[in-house]
Order: structure tokens, then sequence, then C-alpha cells
């Protein structure tokens, strides 16, 4: 597994020029695409669909999607997004009836499954699932929306969430998503994660090519 992954979050993207935001930052060295899919109704505010993951892949994408559903309930879209070409589909336990079945819907269709935490939720679901989870996204934000702060009590649970993995020895990826930028990556990535989602830092950044970097410099410090 590569060890330190950028995850740009398309939340912030020029919606009007989505393709081409989407190819300049992966030009510029991001590894993964972050595609912040929300409802009105779990988190209050509406953006994309499956039809936008479909449409990137046609229009050339390859890199991974990471499609972070916040969605409720989740069950009735999770095909959609498979079959639209997400690589990683990941949901936050609130808003399954049956986390289990939700995580093995997903690994049946072919994608990564994985589960997203919000800050005051526990990772006490993981225990029985573990077997089942590909990545560990953990909000270090009240989901909904994109420009907000980093909230520091997440470097502890990204600890906790890191000696979990470790213990489980399977591969998982351990991401964080909210407030992530050049000056907090280093010490995000020492509590332990490895794939760092950024929304604003990324794409409110005059140069996509410079702010990677620069995140990437921190991370080899
Ligand atoms: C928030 C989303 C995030 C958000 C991150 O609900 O899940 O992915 O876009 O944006 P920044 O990096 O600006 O905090
Ligand atoms: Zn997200």
């Amino acid at each position: 597994m590569q060890p330190f992954a950028i995850a740009p979050s398309i939340l912030s993207a020029d919606f009007a020029r989505l393709g081409e935001e989407v190819d300049n930052v992966l030009a510029a060295g991001a590894d993964i695409v972050h595609f912040d899919v929300m409802d009105n109704h779990y988190v209050p505010n509406l953006t994309i669909g499956p039809m936008v993951c479909a449409a990137l892949r046609k229009y050339g994408i390859t890199a991974p999607i990471d499609a972070h559903l916040m969605v409720k309930p989740v069950d009735r879209i999770i095909g959609d997004f498979i079959e639209a070409g997400a690589t990683y589909i990941t949901f936050h336990p609130e808003a399954s009836e049956h986390i289990d079945r939700s995580l093995q819907l997903i690994r049946d269709g072919g994608a990564k499954a994985g589960l997203v935490f919000n800050p005051a939720t526990p990772l006490d679901v993981l225990k029985y699932v573990m077997d089942k989870v590909d990545m560990i996204l953990l909000m270090s934000v009240n989901p909904g929306f994109g420009g907000q702060k980093f909230i520091p009590a997440t470097l502890d649970k990204l600890r906790e969430a890191r000696a979990l993995i470790e213990a489980s020895g399977r591969e998982i990826r351990l991401e964080i998503d909210g407030g992530v930028n050049v000056h907090n990556i280093r010490e995000i990535a020492a509590a332990g994660a490895d794939t760092f989602v950024a929304g604003s830092a990324i794409f409110n950044a005059p140069h996509y090519v410079e702010v990677i970097a620069a995140m990437r410099a921190e991370l080899a410090k």
C-alpha cells in the first residue's frame, strides 16, 4: 500500500469545470479523488450523486474515486455508486440500519468498503467488522461543509484507530477529512493518518502543484 495518499475533496472544486479540475489536481500529484455525497437529510447540504461519478469515469478519470456517502438511508445508493465506478465507498454507521450488511453490499459489488466516524462518534462498531473494512475515515470536522477548522481531539482518535489497524494485521487505509492543510498535515500523519482529504486547502490555493508539493514536503519531514 502506498504510504501517504493525498485526496483532494472536489467539494471545493469549480463544479462548472469539474472534469478539468480533477485532471488538474491529478496532474499536480494527487492520488485519490475524494467525492463528497450529501443528501440534505443526513447532513444539511446537497451535492452530487452517482451520475456525476459516472460522468467523471466517462470523461477519462482513471484514478481511484473515494465516494464519501453522507446519505441516509445509504443502502439503496450503494449499487449505483458501484456501477458508476467508485473505487472506495464509505458511509457513516448512523446512516445504516445494518452496518455489516451495508459493508457486505459494497464488497459484493467489487468496491472497497469503509466506515466514517463523526468527531463525537466512538469507534466501537469497528470491533465486529474489522475484517470487512478497507478504509477507516475519521471526520475532523462535523460533516456537511468544506472550509471548517480541524478539531484537535481527532488526533487522539487517529492514534486509537491506528492501534486497531495494527492489531488487525490488515491493510486498511486511515483517512482524515476536514480542515487539513499544509500547516497541520505533519502532525496529523504523526498521529497515524495515511490518507489526507483536503478540499479548500487545495482548491482555494493559487497553484495546485505547489500546495500538493508543500503537503508532500511536510509528510517527508
Ligand atoms: C465535509 C466533507 C469534506 C470537506 C473537506 O463534510 O466530507 O470532504 O469537503 O473540506 P476541507 O478540506 O475544506 O475541510
Ligand atoms: Zn468527505
